[in-house]
């Protein structure tokens, strides 16, 4: 096996005048569950298009298995199986025969095939739903047969474009647990996601683009030290109330400059500020500036996208991520 998956130099894609992936350059290692993380519209899909050959860039280059997807694109497809961003799975076929077209499309040696689609039900824990109409099943079970279909030919490399978006916690932990399992078994698992909380708990690597440009690419811990806080100190001002006024006492009276987005103020503390929280809650409650709740907690990557980008995180439909409650029952 090569050392990288996967080494992307320098790719770039054009759309119009616009560039939707804008300079990229990466490396993927074999054996990694690597994450691009970025929100809707940062480029994620148009890339792993360009990885799997389906789209070809601007410019740049892409070697897959140290082979240029360019010239070597049939065998490359060969070895990469793919769970798209949106359901595909036919809704009036069954779950065994989703598995079956995909078996014969990917030229599953026949003797095996029926062997190999007992598997994979067992492994998307739909053994017992085989011959029900894949158009019946929920959210969680069509991902789950998507997953195990993207796996039918066995491909040594893995790519999930957002895996789990829209599907509840339940299911995600639950996919989690499959990709983390499919990795043990040697796959390198490329995936996109948008959610923070998701890249954190799964990869070994990230990399978080915005606008078709890398912001910044390590191990989750690596990319916490970005912060470069030894806490996040995180208020959220009472409905109608001032931010910004929040804001300027944390800079007028503790030199700190945070922030500001709606009714929430971030913003970087040194380990060794003891006690400050409740200096603050004192010099707030003097001005009578009334905030709603106030927290102190380690950098999470959600702090990260903030300081790289400015801006949280959007979720699919657009609007400030979805796991805000999630990541605060994790601090
Ligand atoms: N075929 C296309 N033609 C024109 N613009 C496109 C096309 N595909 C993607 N885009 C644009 O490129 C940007 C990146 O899209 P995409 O890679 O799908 O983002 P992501 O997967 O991160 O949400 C978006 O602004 C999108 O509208
Ligand atoms: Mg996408």
């Amino acid at each position: 096996m090569p050392e990288n998956a996967v080494e992307i130099e320098n790719i770039v894609k054009t759309f119009g005048d616009f560039n939707a992936v804008d300079g990229i350059s990466l490396k993927i290692k074999s054996g990694e569950i690597f994450g691009i993380l970025g929100p809707n519209g940062a480029g994620k899909t148009t890339t792993i298009n360009m990885i799997l050959g389906l789209l070809s860039p601007s410019s740049g280059k892409i070697i897959v298995n140290g082979k240029d997807v360019m010239i070597y694109g049939a065998e490359i497809k060969s070895q990469i199986g793919l769970m798209t961003q949106e359901t595909v799975v036919e809704s009036d076929l069954t779950a065994r025969e989703n598995l079956e077209i995909f078996a014969r499309l990917y030229h599953v040696p026949e003797k095996e095939r029926q062997g190999r689609i007992k598997e994979a039900l067992e492994e998307a824990e739909l053994t017992n739903f085989s011959d029900k109409k894949a158009g019946t099943f929920s959210g969680g079970m069509k991902r789950r047969l998507e997953l195990v279909k993207s796996m039918i030919q066995r491909p040594r490399i893995l790519i999930l474009d957002e895996p789990t978006t829209g599907l509840d916690i339940q299911n995600r932990v639950n996919m989690w647990e499959h990709i983390k399992d499919l990795n043990k078994e040697g796959v390198t698992v490329i995936l996109t996601t948008q959610y923070l909380e998701e890249a954190n708990e799964i990869c070994e690597r990230i990399a978080i683009i915005d606008h078709g440009k890398i912001k910044a690419i390590g191990t989750p811990s690596e990319l916490k030290k970005i912060v470069g806080a030894g806490r996040i100190l995180e208020i959220i001002v009472e409905n109608g109330g001032d931010a910004n006024a929040v804001a300027s006492f944390l800079k007028t009276d503790f030199k700190l400059s945070a922030e500001v987005k709606l009714d929430k103020i971030t913003v970087p503390v040194e380990s060794n500020q003891e006690g400050i929280m409740a200096k603050i809650l004192a010099g707030l409650d003097k001005k009578k500036i009334r905030i709603s709740s106030i927290n102190l907690h380690m950098p999470t990557l959600d702090d990260v996208f903030i300081k790289l980008t400015g801006s949280e995180m959007r979720d699919a439909t657009g609007e400030m991520s979805g796991d805000r409650n999630e990541v605060m029952m994790r601090r």
